[in-house]
């Protein structure tokens, strides 16, 4: 397959979303920028609109995608409807990087939400995306683009090597301004529950509609025993050895990991803030705060690839919402590897 690859800027935005759209409504899939990563989409009302997006990812069918709508009434088409808490949630966080599952109507096939009953919907504020999905007329179904196990991609570098050839066009642009995937929640039974944490957090919510938010027993429980190990949970999976260093380590015990992996030919590296770039000489910096390390994570994970590290150390971040949103991806892509 041909791939036509567009970079935006403002002189082609026009002619490209209208492009965009285009083969968005002759049935085919374009990779685009949004705000948390970039996304490959198709027609979420078409059956095999939806299968070729399984197919260019090499997704398991019963994965299901999200839905993206340009406008947050469009709920109301793609929904049995929402409660008012639900509505509550929506008119404060879209368009925005929340993603909410719902009784899914009928002109939502199967072969979109993986044979769930359920639909995830998401109104997305990137203007690319959402000029797209108002010009195609319909709602957009999209996963984050990246074959199914690896990293999110954030940045332009690593979308044109992953699908070049696999997708009808892929529109590149800046760095991803989130760089985590949206906060995808429950909102089908009694209890709100966030299935995948991210930039909008359980506090936020729980400031919106004054009742408790629950973590999916899968998060929390993961969590607290971070050494159930196994293939079965990796994601996000770089290459190398990925192995998260707890917080309360000292600098002295993480050059004792380092010395011991050059003594047997090892060249490992330390991914951190840059709060360490002074402490140690194989450093890749993920950023001073959490939001600069929410944009970076993807883009460091990947490019440990690129460079063939063969073994890396995160040093564990912790203290904001926002970190334990991070620490999800990061445990998944360490296969909760801790040391
Ligand atoms: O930020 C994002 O959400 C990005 C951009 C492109 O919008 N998209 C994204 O999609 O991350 P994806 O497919 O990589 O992740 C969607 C997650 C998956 O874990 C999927 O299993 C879950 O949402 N999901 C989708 N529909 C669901 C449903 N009906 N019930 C439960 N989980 C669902
Ligand atoms: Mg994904």
């Amino acid at each position: 397959m041909k791939t036509e690859i567009i970079k935006i800027n403002k002189y082609n935005t026009d002619t490209t979303i209208k492009k965009a759209s285009d083969i968005i409504k002759s049935g085919g899939v374009v990779i685009f920028p949004t705000e948390t990563v970039y996304g490959i989409g198709a027609n979420a009302l078409d059956e095999k609109s939806s299968e070729k997006i399984y197919k260019a990812k090499g997704r398991p069918s019963d994965n299901p995608l999200i839905v993206h709508i340009a406008d947050i009434i469009d709920i109301y088409k793609i929904s049995n409807g929402i409660d008012k808490r639900t509505k509550n949630i929506i008119s404060t966080f879209w368009p925005g990087p929340l993603t909410i599952i719902v009784k899914k109507a009928d002109i939502i096939p199967y072969r979109t939400t993986g044979g769930l009953n359920t639909v995830a919907v998401r109104c997305p504020y990137n203007n690319i995306v959402n000029r797209i999905i108002k010009k195609s007329g319909f709602p957009i179904a999209a996963p984050s683009a990246n074959i199914s196990g690896k990293p999110s991609i954030t940045s332009e570098e690593f979308i044109v090597e992953e699908f070049n050839g696999k997708v009808d066009m892929i529109i590149l642009d800046n760095d991803s301004s989130i760089g985590i995937e949206s906060t995808v929640i429950d909102t089908t039974e009694k209890n709100i529950t966030i299935l995948r944490p991210g930039y909008i957090t359980k506090s936020d919510i729980e400031n919106v509609i004054k009742e408790e938010v629950h973590f999916d027993f899968n998060i929390v429980d993961k969590l607290s025993s971070p050494k159930s190990p196994g293939m079965k949970y990796k994601h996000y999976s770089p290459k190398c050895d990925l192995y998260i260093i707890s917080e309360n380590r000292t600098n002295d015990e993480i050059r004792a990991f380092l010395k011991r992996d050059l003594e047997n030919n090892i060249h490992s590296v330390i991914i951190a803030k840059e709060k360490y770039n002074s402490e140690f000489d194989n450093f890749i910096s993920l950023g001073t705060d959490d939001v600069a390390v929410a944009k970076n994570i993807f883009k460091v994970l990947r490019k440990l690839d690129k460079i063939n590290v063969p073994k890396a150390y995160f040093i564990e971040i912790s203290n904001s919402e926002l970190a334990f949103s991070i620490m999800d991806r990061v445990k998944k892509a360490a296969a909760y590897k801790f040391v």
